[in-house]
């Protein structure tokens, strides 16, 4: 056992507490040239051996939400890791106030369209008292609704969130229907799990409509403008902010492709393809591939006309590796995880796709709290530590199916990105602020 004393391997939950603490305010010092850290960490080490944990500062906290944002291997969308805002409302522990400015974060972050990528961090887990949890996996979901004879109104993903939410007496729509935006669920530390109404005002949406086939708008689609992720909890130095709802702005292949186009989901493309006159029963006629497309294109379409940010996946393949390059010049290696970050359409056509990543885990970072109701203890911490998930094959053995793929790869055949070098300044290199002819910029 004698190694396994030694600093970074102890025993008890104080000295990983120590060790991650040391490791994040060595970072956080080095990275913006605060000179040297040892009086910070003494400090934290002295705060810790007294009360079992300690409190960031306010640039520690915004620092560290940025650079878990950054260290999330499975997002496309990092170049914009500095420009988070940061919301520190760690005073606040009680449900309806977690609830008000869950909405507050939502409309400060849609900002009338101009979407702005905000955290909202919330009570710390401290040694004597968990921090409160947000139990809807973003602050916008619509409901799920379980029909009697099978099959499913509204997004099947949600049809766990959508039962608590009816055990707790919500009424649901009357009659249900496809778009139903669910309450938000939140349980103070050790307490009930309570239900919250999000105002419709708080949320807004794009009905979906398509630039040259009329009948598209007919089906009804729409979604929401804001993916405000609220189940995974962010960590820190070692502590845990079991409630930290962030957002950014969506890439329309999640809404095209997987929200609206998976089987699993609204599963729109067999609509799709037969009112475009395709032959949906011969795979060969490719009538997912282009229902898909089309589907993509009118949620860019859509998004744009009413004047919310989107982004595509050609544009946002281009950033990740000018990202990625940016992380390089900084002496840092950018963590990725390869089946994330290449986009489920046309995945060949954007060059992420045509090259390896390393990924590791590195904290600060977000993990995802195990769903409500399921047996998992910990399923960011089981991913951080590559336990292989089930069906899932490993790597050579894909390979094998795939002999084109096989041998060493080929540098990937695209230019540098060609974006000037921007600095880091709030808001001025969002993209979509001048895309949106903003004269504030
Ligand atoms: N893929 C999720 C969805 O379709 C959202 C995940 C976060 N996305 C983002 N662009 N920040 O709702």
């Amino acid at each position: 056992m004698g190694e396994l004393t030694l600093r970074g391997y102890g025993q008890s939950a104080t000295d990983r507490l120590l060790v991650g603490a040391e490791q994040f305010i060595t970072l956080f010092h080095a990275e913006n040239d605060l000179g040297s850290p040892e009086r910070r960490i003494w400090q934290v080490r002295r705060e810790i051996e007294a009360t079992g944990t300690y409190w960031h500062t306010p640039a520690e906290l915004a620092y560290g939400a940025r650079v878990a944002w950054r260290n999330s291997s499975r997002c496309i969308g990092r170049l914009y890791w500095r420009s988070l805002r940061v919301r520190d409302l760690r005073e606040v522990t009680a449900a309806p106030e977690i609830a008000a400015e869950s909405v507050t974060h939502l409309r400060e972050a849609t900002n009338g369209g101009r979407i702005r990528p905000t955290i909202t961090v919330f009570a710390p887990d401290m040694p004597d008292r968990a921090g409160p949890r947000i139990l809807s996996s973003q602050l916008v979901r619509y409901a799920g609704y379980d029909l009697v004879g099978g099959g499913v109104v509204g997004d099947p993903t949600n049809t766990e969130l959508t039962r608590l939410a009816r055990g707790l007496g919500w009424p649901g729509g009357q009659p249900p229907g496809r778009f139903d935006i669910l309450p938000l669920l939140v349980q103070e530390a050790g307490g009930p799990v309570t239900m919250h109404e999000i105002p419709a005002d708080a949320v807004l949406e794009v009905p979906i409509e398509h630039p040259e086939y009329h009948w598209f708008a007919n089906l009804g689609l729409r979604w929401y403008a804001v993916p405000v992720i609220s189940d995974m909890y962010l960590d820190i130095g070692g502590v845990h902010y079991p409630a930290a709802p962030f957002n950014g702005w969506y890439m329309c292949t999640e809404i095209g492709s997987r929200d609206l186009g998976d089987g699993g989901r609204y599963g729109q493309l067999p609509v799709i393809a037969t009112r475009m006159g395709l032959a949906t029963a011969d795979d060969r006629s490719l009538w997912k591939d282009k229902a898909a497309t089309e589907l993509n294109l009118a949620v860019l379409h859509s998004f744009s006309a009413a004047g919310v940010a989107i982004t595509d996946h050609h544009t946002e393949s281009v950033r990740f590796l000018q990202h990625v390059a940016r992380e390089e010049r900084h002496g840092r290696a950018c963590p990725a995880d390869w089946t994330w970050i290449v986009p489920p359409a046309a995945s060949s056509t954007t060059p992420v796709f045509h090259r390896y990543y390393t990924d590791f885990d590195q904290t600060p970072n977000f993990y995802r709290h195990p769903a409500p109701g399921s047996q998992e203890r910990d399923a960011g911490r089981a991913r951080a530590q590559a336990v292989p998930v089930p069906g899932v094959r490993p790597a050579e053995e894909a390979a094998a199916l795939c002999p084109y793929r096989e041998g060493p790869y080929p540098e990937p055949s695209y230019p540098e990105p060609p974006y000037p070098e921007a600095p880091y300044q709030e808001e001025e290199h969002v993209p979509h602020l001048r895309m949106l002819g903003d004269s504030a910029q």
